[in-house]
């Protein structure tokens, strides 16, 4: 795959303390950061490529693989968790026919789970996308996703 970073890269100077910004707006750019944009990165800056994966690594918010087109957060924070989030995570799980940090077959969909999305007296809730889903349950995550597949 060839992967043009120069529109990313036209915006800096190729400093190290530039990294996280880089692999943010490339992330931004690709949808995630691909070996090679990795590497293309790690050129720019001038910096071993081991020391960008480190970097990156450290960051939850960077991905290595392709989001699907829907991306799924379930919610496992203290409120959500003491509300059910368990039993919801596993019914995603379940209606979507992948476990939590995967990306579906079709791309249409991956799952992860979160700290907290700032919804707490709506626990347990999930996000899809942008929409907040509150006070869920095994019966509503099973509506939601019947709906959409
Ligand atoms: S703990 Fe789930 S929204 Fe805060």
């Amino acid at each position: 795959m060839q992967i043009d970073l120069e529109s990313v890269f036209s915006g800096y100077s190729g400093k190290r303390e530039e990294i996280i910004p880089i692999l943010q707006d490339a992330q931004e750019k690709l949808n995630y950061l691909p070996k090679e944009a990795m590497r293309k990165i790690a050129k720019f800056v001038r910096v071993p490529e081991s020391s960008v994966y480190a970097i990156a690594t450290f960051y939850a918010q960077f991905r290595f693989k392709p989001m699907g087109k829907n991306h799924v957060m379930v919610c496992r924070g203290t409120a959500c968790h003491v509300n059910g989030a368990t039993r919801v995570l596993e019914e995603v799980e379940e209606q979507l026919g992948i476990s939590e940090g995967e990306t579906r077959e079709d791309m249409e969909y991956s799952l992860e789970t979160v700290a907290c999305i700032g919804a707490c007296s709506l626990a347990p809730c999930m996000m899809i996308n942008k929409d907040v889903e509150a006070k869920i349950n095994k019966k509503k995550v099973a509506k939601i996703f019947s709906q959409g597949n």
